[in-house]
């Protein structure tokens, strides 16, 4: 079953590769994005190692000159999808969108650097990539915190990668709806519309993209100028894991200067995550920097802060909530037992398989809990194939099918439980 699920998951990835990028899926999204990209790099990493190289370079090729790394790059024209460059016009010689996305580079690049057998012969693209990695880091300090806080807002939901979670709902109400050119949405075309974003939602998400045009993409004005601004803890989370190993990376090639204020960049914004954990929830939440308050919502944002050095009592309350409900497939990207709870519409229920995964890292010292939700994901792949995401309840499949990063989760997770039973057949060995 192991070599079967582990064939179909990298025959998965080979079918969504276009040479030296990947679409999540073809159709429903036919470009290259920011964390999916970084994502599937590691799920190259277990059967063609050059070819993770790849993904993470195209991808920061297309970094702007001021640091950040766009959240879609637009390759090549295809019709099918809305917003296009057309609607960003962020004038950039290769069309890309116009804000950022989760930065899991710093964190995706390690671990296929540690699964590199000739390291050396990787020796300068790693420098580079560190280089333009930092780059970006510092990007957001400077760009997205200007009150010096330690911990960076977002400014689009869709830079969180949870677009239409429930933790945006009060920020997207002062976001205004008048204005926006008449437009046709094409996600609904390929996926159920119950299970994507309301037209409400869409037409504010494309309020504030037509506002930052309006501002011609100037990342130091957009910060002050957006009515939505939010610093979420998954999304701050992932940024200290990835500046963390940006570091150790950082260490390996002799750049001192970069790995020491890494470190000092990540010391302070753990810190700083502190102000964000909330008792009665057992969880960490977001803070509205419009509004200045903080968002009370159990998502899935407040629990990926285990993927990083918070003290060890919170993450066993965050482990012990995670067990609290009875949903069969990992961890639903909002709490069941809220009321706002949908089963089936994407980032506001549903099971999303790099969430189960991070999450599952993040808990190496409860091994029970990491456990079962790596079990729990090989069972939901089995029962429902490779999808977007899932029904947490009874694992019906959801959104888009053949999808390249939760293909390449299955292989991390396989590669994972094959190295735990100290399988003999290796056959998830990484290669180069
Ligand atoms: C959706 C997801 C986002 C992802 C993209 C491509 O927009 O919310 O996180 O990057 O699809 O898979």
């Amino acid at each position: 079953m192991t070599k079967m699920m582990a064939d179909q998951a990298i025959e998965t990835i080979k079918a969504n590769d276009k040479g030296r990028y990947t679409v999540p899926t073809h159709g429903l999204y036919p470009f290259q994005w920011n964390w999916d990209s970084c994502l599937t790099a590691l799920g190259f990493s277990h059967f063609d190692m050059e070819r993770a190289w790849i993904e993470i370079e195209t991808l920061l090729e297309h970094q702007w000159d001021d640091g950040m790394v766009p959240h879609i790059i637009f390759h090549e024209g295809n019709e099918g999808y809305f917003p296009g460059p057309t609607v960003w016009n962020t004038g950039r010689p290769v069309p890309t969108s116009g804000i950022t996305q989760p930065p899991v580079a710093g964190y995706c690049l390690r671990k296929i650097y540690e699964r590199t057998s000739d390291r050396a012969h990787y020796h300068d693209r790693l420098k580079l990539l560190v280089k333009k990695i930092y780059k970006w880091h510092s990007w957001f300090f400077e760009n997205r915190d200007p009150e010096n806080t330690g911990l960076v807002a977002i400014i689009h939901p869709w830079e969180s990668g949870r677009d239409n979670s429930i933790d945006w709902d009060l920020a997207l109400d002062d976001v205004p709806q008048d204005g926006v050119a008449p437009f046709i949405r094409r996600d609904t075309q390929h996926a159920d519309p119950e299970h994507r974003p309301t037209e409400n939602q869409y037409q504010r998400y494309i309020w504030l993209v037509q506002h930052f045009a309006s501002l011609d993409w100037q990342n130091s004005v957009l910060h002050d100028s957006s009515p939505f601004k939010i610093v979420d803890p998954g999304f701050n989370a992932m940024l200290i894991r990835s500046i963390q190993d940006l570091a150790f990376l950082a260490t390996e090639i002799q750049e001192q200067q970069i790995a020491e204020e890494s470190l000092v960049m990540a010391g302070k914004a753990i810190k700083a995550l502190e102000s964000l954990w909330d008792d009665g929830l057992d969880q960490y939440v977001c803070y509205d920097r419009s509004r200045s308050c903080l968002v009370r919502n159990a998502s899935i944002g407040g629990l990926i802060p285990v993927l990083v050095n918070i003290p060890n009592h919170r993450k066993e309350r965050i482990a012990q909530s995670i067990t609290n409900h009875d949903c069969k497939f990992g961890i639903p990207s909002q709490n069941p037992q809220s009321i706002e709870f949908e089963r089936y519409r994407y980032w506001r229920g549903p099971v999303w398989l790099i969430i189960n995964y991070m999450i599952s890292e993040g808990l190496k010292d409860q091994p029970s809990v990491r456990n079962s939700i790596i079990e729990q994901s090989l069972e939901l792949i089995e029962q429902s194939g490779f999808a977007e995401y899932y029904d947490p309840i009874d694992g019906k499949p959801c959104g888009g099918q053949t999808f390249s990063w939760t293909a390449a989760m299955v292989l991390e997770f396989l590669g994972e439980s094959v190295n735990e039973q100290a399988s003999p057949s290796g056959e998830l060995q990484p290669t180069d």
